[in-house]
């Protein structure tokens, strides 16, 4: 079975027996709101563009992200979701020696991997709610890296860095010569902690997005770069064509202006994190993380007789699909990660862990 990812839930039902269409999927961080109104009809009005090869430059959908982060067209590359880059940026660059900043995404070592790349770690640590100490990392900077990958805020421990120290981070990147991938993956949360204005003073950062997340939207698969126009020319050159097809182009020009959409989700995600929080904060066992992200990372107390495993197990009996943190560098078996959904939903997992940890 897959463990390296959320959102399994075909796999799931199938291996545990449940049926799929009753399972909560709190395992994929997903916006709770969904897609935005209006895709259907759009993607059928789009549908006879499949007659043909899609644009090969995306140029609506470049020049819809260029409205929308107020940056020139040439700083944008869109591809086929992010992870479509944590694979070709490798290939381009050849690292020798990476660093990952740690609990990680998994798909950054996998790209690495793939080209030989020595993998480090720099880990955040849980006594400071796994917020990054940007002197210690650049400590370990030191010992020279062709490449420092990030992500903020984190997943799977929603700490968020903030922009000063972001930029202190890239300020220290660039004095080793090491090249530095922000994954923001799940910033449009709170836009205003995206660091994409700092592209323009450092030919080597490369900012990563995903449209996944916050616009509810993994089946389709869109992602985009954000860098120096030099950089993005050779990454260009070395990406597959037509990598975004004509309907996921035409899709992802449109829902970035639904401003209401962008501001409802940013109000109601903020709100049910704070009420989650505080009601999880409630169970005794468990200890919540600060997360800037539409998820929770959650840690059960040691000297319960459950790890995160079997907690996953015993709530798949109820629906209820978390993510069992124990496959994360630097995470023990007592971590699990929940995604912000509805209010009923979430006071349901409330309910369900209350019952099942008591
Ligand atoms: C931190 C992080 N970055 C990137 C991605 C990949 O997103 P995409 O769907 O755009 O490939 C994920 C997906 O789970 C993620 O958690």
């Amino acid at each position: 079975m897959t463990r390296d990812h959320g959102g399994n839930v075909s796999e799931v039902s199938r291996i545990y027996g449940v049926n799929k269409e009753k399972l909560i999927d709190f395992s994929a961080s997903i916006n709770p709101l969904g897609y935005p109104p209006g895709l259907k009809e759009e993607m059928i009005q789009g549908f006879e563009s499949i007659l043909h090869y899609p644009d090969i430059d995306s140029f609506d959908f470049v020049s819809a992200l260029s409205e929308y982060h107020a940056m020139r067209n040439e700083n944008i590359l869109v591809g086929n979701g992010s992870t479509e880059f944590f694979y070709l940026i490798p290939q381009i660059m050849k690292p020798k020696k990476a660093l990952i900043v740690t609990p990680a995404f998994s798909e950054y070592e996998k790209g690495l991997s793939s080209v030989g790349a020595k993998v480090s770690y720099f880990q955040t640590l849980e006594k400071n709610d796994f917020a990054l100490d940007p002197y210690a990392l650049y400590n370990k900077l030191q010992e020279g890296f062709d490449v420092l990958y990030v992500c903020n805020p984190a997943n799977p421990t929603g700490a968020l860095i903030n922009n000063y120290d972001l930029e202190k981070i890239i300020n220290f990147s660039h004095l080793y010569d090491t090249t530095i991938i922000i994954d923001e993956a799940f910033i449009d949360f709170i836009e205003a902690g995206s660091i994409k204005k700092s592209i323009s003073l450092y030919p080597g950062l490369i900012v990563l997005r995903s449209m996944t997340k916050f616009f509810g939207i993994p089946g389709l698969r869109l992602g985009y770069i954000m860098a120096d126009q030099t950089c993005l020319r050779e990454i260009k050159k070395h990406q597959i064509p037509w990598t975004v097809n004509s309907l996921a182009q035409r899709i992802g020009a449109k829902i970035l202006k639904n401003d209401e959409y962008i501001l409802k989700t940013r109000q109601y995600v903020a709100a049910e994190r704070k009420a989650l929080t505080a009601e999880l904060k409630t169970i005794e066992v468990l200890k919540v993380f600060p997360s800037s992200g539409n998820f929770l990372l959650i840690r059960l107390e040691d000297s319960l007789g459950l790890n995160g495993p079997q907690l996953k197990d015993s709530l798949i009996k109820e629906n209820i699909l978390i993510r069992d943190c124990s496959t994360f560098y630097g995470l023990s078996d007592r971590f699990f990660r929940v995604a912000i959904k509805k209010h009923e939903e979430n006071m349901l997992l409330v309910e369900i862990l209350k019952r099942t940890l008591s």
